[in-house]
């Protein structure tokens, strides 16, 4: 049952019942119009009231039924807010909580509208490509004017529904319902009964005083924000539609639109996006049913670069933080960082002074082991040192109460070997944040092989609370996101090799999208990490091929902006990246000592080769069962390495390229008389879907 009919002396009461946010999907519809054509029916009822149960009025369509046929089938959403609002008995929308996208374009189907203090309405189509697609960018502007309209359905962000019932001027919402919102829907419906005609907001009048001027200004600030994205142009030009236009003529323009927009990679890599958020905190073996502990009380270990920024993300959730140093000034040192964190936050104007000091209140630094014994969750943020890890888990052993989780965010060793330092590896998880942890959205849930499934549950539960995006991956050198990478630097010194300079990778990749290119991206982070991490690596797969530039750039001693000069130059102070010509000079000499003939590489070669690194690591990740589905990672990719939100992440994009052309390209990269054969065969997962026409995603 997706909707029921209740009277209530003269009115009858139709309830949406489509949990979690009475999504207005087929079953939907079809109960709601029968209820519809139930309360016509029906003698003693003279009006209807439309509300939904539970959570929300309703939280819009369904998009999982997008693009199938499910979607248009009568009565599809267009047809059922036409019959409310042809409806011979008034109707009236009680909102509350969620009213969105499809649930606003159905209230602004009916005659009046009740709304529940509190309530988010919002149209936010525009957050998966799209625009209102049911009358939305049509019916808006009539009730709250061109400008506020438009704002809300360019940003997709809910308003609360007090502040729009405030709007002068404003026809939205007829009442705001201090009690119970059905009854006082209930009781405008009895005051309304016999009122005729009926006030249907397709009827209202629509101008702006300088319309031309207006949406001139409108579509050049929404050109500028929105670069990669073509929904919110279109926003633009369907309100412009509702202004100039008849409302019929405005409804077909918005139609074409929308469908037009359902077909761009933009709008398909948005809701794969948006899938892939909420599959990526499902994991198959472990139901969502599975208890939690509690986890009332943390515990950070190491107050360095790392540790201070996850304690952060703690006290930012209200949760009390103990943060444990080996030495006092260690301790000085990450509470002084931590301060200057939130006092540039304050001083921004994004943060409350007393907000600030309730944060630090929950803040309690030690340097003894055991003011942590009552912690619930320990996370561990030392040197990445395997003996120092072994001494801290040892202690952790020790101490720690039973039933606690003891994490570890080493971001290259391995957590099965950690866990094994403990009496109780069941207990033992990663939990890999990525810097800043303060700011990063990703979190990979390191899964070792004894982790015990409620501390997986409990871990995926807390990184909500923390806000972040958390994948789970298995255990292996690098885990998701550091493993696909190496293949990436790989590819890229292998590009200065054959003729690239450092300016022009990054360039090509930045155009692409990514929000920084290799060697911007190494100088940032430090060049000498990944120096330390080859030494280990290569010397641990002697026969693996990669180019030594990097080492010799290190060698140099250009770690980066730390030491003001890597793979650029860097004015002092400065983080502008100058292309440098000693390191240019240094990679040809390297190049001719290899007796390598220097060639001009396109962009285009560039990305590919890049992207494509990173899509046949991550084929051997999925089949080794590392991830458990392709789009965690590439919420990965979209989370934590800045790869560009419009193209969905590297496997939505190789979808996208066709994975037979993806092999096409490899194919030819690999016979490049630089390539040894290695690099560019096809996974056996690649090379299978190719074979079965199937892809990623
Ligand atoms: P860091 O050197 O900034 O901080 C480490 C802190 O741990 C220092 O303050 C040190 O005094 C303290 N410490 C050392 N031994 C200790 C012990 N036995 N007991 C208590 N405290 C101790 O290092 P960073 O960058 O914060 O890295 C910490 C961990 O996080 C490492 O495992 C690293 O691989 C991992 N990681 C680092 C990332 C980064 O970008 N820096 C990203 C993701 C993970």
């Amino acid at each position: 049952m997706s909707a029921s009919y209740e009277v209530r002396g003269p009115v009858a009461v139709i309830t949406m019942s489509n949990p979690p946010v009475n999504g207005l999907g087929y079953d939907t519809r079809v109960a709601l119009a029968a209820c519809v054509e139930r309360a016509w029916a029906d003698s003693a009822v003279q009006a209807i009231v439309l509300t939904g149960a539970g959570k929300a009025f309703s939280g819009g369509a369904d998009i999982r039924e997008f693009g199938s046929p499910k979607a248009v089938a009568e009565p599809n959403l267009l047809s059922l807010i036409k019959m409310l609002e042809s409806s011979p008995k008034p109707v009236v929308a009680a909102i509350h909580s969620v009213c969105m996208g499809g649930g606003l374009e159905l209230a602004l189907g009916c005659h009046y509208r009740v709304a529940a203090r509190g309530a988010n309405i919002a149209l936010p189509e525009v957050k998966i490509g799209l625009i209102p697609g049911a009358g939305g960018t049509q019916r808006l502007p009539r009730v709250l004017g061109v400008e506020t309209a438009l704002n809300m359905i360019v940003q997709g962000d809910p308003v609360k529904s007090e502040v729009l019932a405030a709007l002068p001027g404003q026809k939205l919402i007829d009442r705001l319902a201090e009690g119970d919102v059905v009854e006082a829907a209930c009781g405008l419906a009895e005051e309304v009964a016999a009122r005729r005609p009926l006030p249907r907001v397709r009827d209202l009048p629509l101008a702006h005083p300088d319309a031309d001027a207006y949406f001139q200004f409108a579509r050049n600030t929404v050109k500028a924000m929105a670069k990669n994205f073509p929904a919110p142009l279109k926003c633009v030009d369907a309100v412009e539609a509702a202004v100039k236009r008849k409302f019929d003529d405005g409804m077909v323009l918005e139609r074409e639109l929308f469908m037009a927009l359902m077909l761009t990679p933009e709008c398909k890599a948005l809701r794969h996006a948006f899938f892939g958020e909420r599959a990526a905190s499902k994991i198959p073996d472990v139901p969502e049913d599975t208890p939690v502990r509690q986890v009332a009380k943390v515990a950070v270990i190491g107050a360095g670069t790392m540790g201070g920024g996850i304690a952060m993300n703690f006290l930012n959730a209200g949760i009390p933080v103990t943060i444990l140093e080996t030495r006092q000034e260690a301790l000085d040192r990450g509470l002084a960082t931590i301060r200057k964190n939130y006092e540039a936050q304050v001083k921004k104007g994004k943060l409350k002074q007393d907000k600030y000091e309730q944060r630090m209140a929950l803040l309690a630094p030690t340097l003894s082991y055991a003011d942590i014994a009552d912690a619930d969750l320990v996370i561990e943020a030392v040197f990445e040192e395997i003996g120092v890890k072994e001494q801290v888990f040892r202690q952790l052993d020790a101490v720690a109460k039973p039933g606690a989780i003891l994490a570890s965010n080493t971001s290259t060793l391995d957590v099965d070997r950690i866990a094994s330092f403990t009496q109780r590896p069941q207990d033992v998880v990663g939990m890999h944040f990525f810097s800043p942890a303060n700011v990063m959205k990703l979190l990979e849930v390191v899964r070792g092989a004894k982790t015990a499934k409620d501390v997986l549950a409990t871990v995926m539960q807390v990184s909500k609370k923390i806000r972040k995006t958390a994948v789970v991956s298995g255990v292996c050198d690098g885990f998701i996101g550091n493993r696909m990478i190496e293949q990436y630097s790989r590819q890229s010194g292998f590009l200065l090799e054959e003729g690239c300079t450092p300016a022009q990778v990054d360039r090509a990749v930045e155009k692409f999208g990514f929000a920084m290119g290799p060697f911007r991206m190494g100088d940032l982070a430090g060049n000498d990490i990944g120096w330390a991490i080859r030494k280990r690596r290569y010397t641990e797969k002697p026969g693996l091929r990669y180019s030594k530039t990097a080492d010799l750039l290190c060698e140099m001693g250009r770690f980066g902006q730390k030491t003001g000069a890597g793979w650029y130059d860097y004015a002092p102070g400065k983080r502008d990246a100058i292309p440098s010509p000693v390191v240019v000079e240094m990679i040809e000499k390297h190049r001719a000592e290899l007796g390598i003939q220097p060639r001009k590489i396109s962009d285009e070669e560039i990305v590919q080769r890049l992207v494509y690194s990173l899509v046949n690591e991550a084929a051997k990740i999925l089949e080794e069962g590392i991830a458990s589905k392709a789009s965690d990672i590439d919420m990965v990719y979209l989370t934590g390495y800045g790869f560009p939100l419009w193209r969905g992440g590297p496997l939505c994009w190789a979808d996208q390229q066709g994975l037979f052309n993806v092999v096409q390209s490899m194919k030819r990269f690999a016979a490049n008389p630089r390539d040894d054969g290695e690099f560019w065969q096809p996974a056996p997962l690649l090379a299978k879907l190719v074979a079965e026409g199937k892809t990623f995603t």
